[in-house]
């Protein structure tokens, strides 16, 4: 690509997106690594990469999706490192078997605060920027689990359901939604992850319905 479009991954200590965030960075990209410790994160993804520590093509930054200070904090720091972010891709996850009757509430909160709420908070932190810009992907990595349903991993599966959901309701509508087993973030660039064919979703931020600049 001729310049370097920023790309923000949240959970890239480890997993899907450490490797989104490896692969991302060797295809070009400007990758904003989202992790909730930096500091064991940053040194395994930069010796993967190869980036040096001052390499302004690929930034850690500290972000807690439980903690709303941490995703304002956050949403910040991005802003000032690369401005608005082209892609957004809420990849941070967590897991738990158990169905309703097993399971107590505290988990519920945390997978809904991780899978939904963090997301949506941090995204409405960053989307006012990127519309601003005119163009931008969002990328929903769900699950399985969010587009069927699976009692026997009941919080994880309705919080994956939920995040789902955001794409859409009318509240959301200036989203948009694209089919979920097409490649992420442009036609040109590789797919980095792909959970299942049908709980990966892409929302466009380029071509809205209703008027923005
Ligand atoms: N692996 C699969 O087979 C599979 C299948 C379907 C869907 N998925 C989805 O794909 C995504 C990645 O899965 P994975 O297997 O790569 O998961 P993983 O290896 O367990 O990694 C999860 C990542 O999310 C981060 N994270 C957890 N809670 C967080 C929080 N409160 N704030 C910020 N970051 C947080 C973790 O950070 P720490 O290192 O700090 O814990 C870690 O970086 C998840 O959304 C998952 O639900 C995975």
């Amino acid at each position: 690509m001729a310049e370097s479009r920023a790309v923000v991954i949240t959970g890239a200590s480890r997993g899907l997106g450490f490797a989104s965030a490896v692969r991302l960075y060797r295809d070009g990209w400007r990758v904003v690594a989202a992790m909730r410790t930096p500091d064991c994160g940053m040194p395994l993804l930069q010796k993967a990469t190869g980036a040096g520590i001052d390499d302004d093509r690929l930034i850690g930054v500290q972000l807690d999706l439980i903690d709303a200070a941490s995703i304002a904090a956050a949403a910040k720091t991005i802003e000032e490192a690369v401005g608005a972010p082209y892609a957004l891709v809420h990849n941070a996850g967590i897991s738990a078997a158990g169905m309703v009757e097993e399971t107590d509430l505290q988990l519920w909160q945390n997978m809904f605060d991780t899978h939904l709420l963090g997301p949506v908070a941090l995204t409405k932190a960053l989307l006012p920027g990127m519309r601003a810009a005119g163009q931008g992907r969002i990328v929903l990595v769900s699950s399985a689990g969010g587009v069927r349903g699976q009692p026997s991993i009941a919080p994880y599966s309705d919080a994956k359901g939920a995040l789902q959901g955001v794409t859409y309701h009318k509240s959301s509508s200036r989203w948009h939604f694209s089919p979920a087993h097409q490649p992420y973030l442009d036609e040109s660039a590789s797919i980095a992850v792909r959970t299942s064919t049908k709980s990966l979703r892409q929302l466009s931020v380029t071509r809205p319905r209703t008027a923005f600049k």
